[in-house]
């Protein structure tokens, strides 16, 4: 992949309360790459103003909010997140497939009244946190964790969401069985030289893209870095 094209693919994590902060990384780091991630902690720290700020500098964001609700109050959320003009968004899988098609409906309609390229949407299949003993156990779903997340990610296709968020342990499978255009987006990423800190199973750039990834999300080997565009170019030269 050239510069021009991993400049697409890698997605870099904006995990932080810090407006200023996240602003000055987008700043530095924008040339290399286009599409930055906002959570929970940004989002519920600044609001839509966060969204905003991100593209004002010319980036994209991918709102990473997992919406999880009843498929009316998801499908208007989804038309807000539309009118912010984001590049990406989420919704977890287990919200049922009403709710997803409803989002999916909702982002393109509300795109099209205001011309604009609908959101792509992404679903969250079991939360990558999650243990087998926790999901059998306390959640009560007595199948293995890799059989449920194929079968949410079937579910997400059936409602027509462009793809899900899937570990690298599960990016193969999932690629072999939906094709080349269902988007994987995959986090957990290290690259070679980087501290794992409490990310257990790691996968570098590389190997992630190499076993099926559409994108890839890094947080703190890039933006924790003394120097995070000269980390940013350290994983394309990885590539
Ligand atoms: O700093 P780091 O590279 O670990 O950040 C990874 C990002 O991807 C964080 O925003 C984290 O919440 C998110 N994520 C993850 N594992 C998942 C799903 C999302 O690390 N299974």
């Amino acid at each position: 992949m050239t510069d021009e094209m991993l400049k697409e693919r890698i997605i870099v994590a904006l995990d932080t309360a810090d407006l200023r902060f996240a602003k000055r990384l987008v700043r530095e780091l924008k040339d290399v790459i286009k599409i930055f991630k906002i959570g929970s902690e940004f989002f519920t720290a600044h609001g839509p103003k966060a969204v905003r700020a991100i593209k004002d500098l010319g980036a994209e964001v991918f709102l990473d909010l997992k919406y999880h609700d009843i498929p009316n109050t998801v499908a208007h959320a989804v038309q807000a997140a539309t009118r912010l003009g984001v590049f990406m968004f989420n919704v977890h899988v287990p919200g049922g497939l009403q709710m997803m098609q409803e989002a999916c409906i909702a982002a393109v309609d509300e795109a099209k009244k205001l011309n604009m390229t609908p959101p792509k949407l992404i679903g969250v299949t079991l939360l990558t946190s999650l243990s087998q003993k926790e999901v059998t156990n306390q959640i009560g779903i007595a199948k293995p964790i890799n059989d449920i997340v194929l079968h949410y990610a079937e579910l997400a296709q059936k409602a027509g969401l462009d793809g899900i968020v899937a570990s690298a342990k599960e990016v193969e499978k999932i690629r072999a069985k939906f094709g080349p255009q269902f988007l994987i987006i995959t986090p957990g990423i290290r690259p070679t030289w980087a501290e794992k800190g409490d990310q257990e199973r790691v996968t570098t750039p590389r190997q992630a893209f190499e076993l099926g990834a559409s994108y890839i999300v890094i947080g703190r080997p890039i933006t924790e870095a003394k120097d995070p565009l000269e980390a940013a170019s350290r994983v394309f030269e990885e590539l």
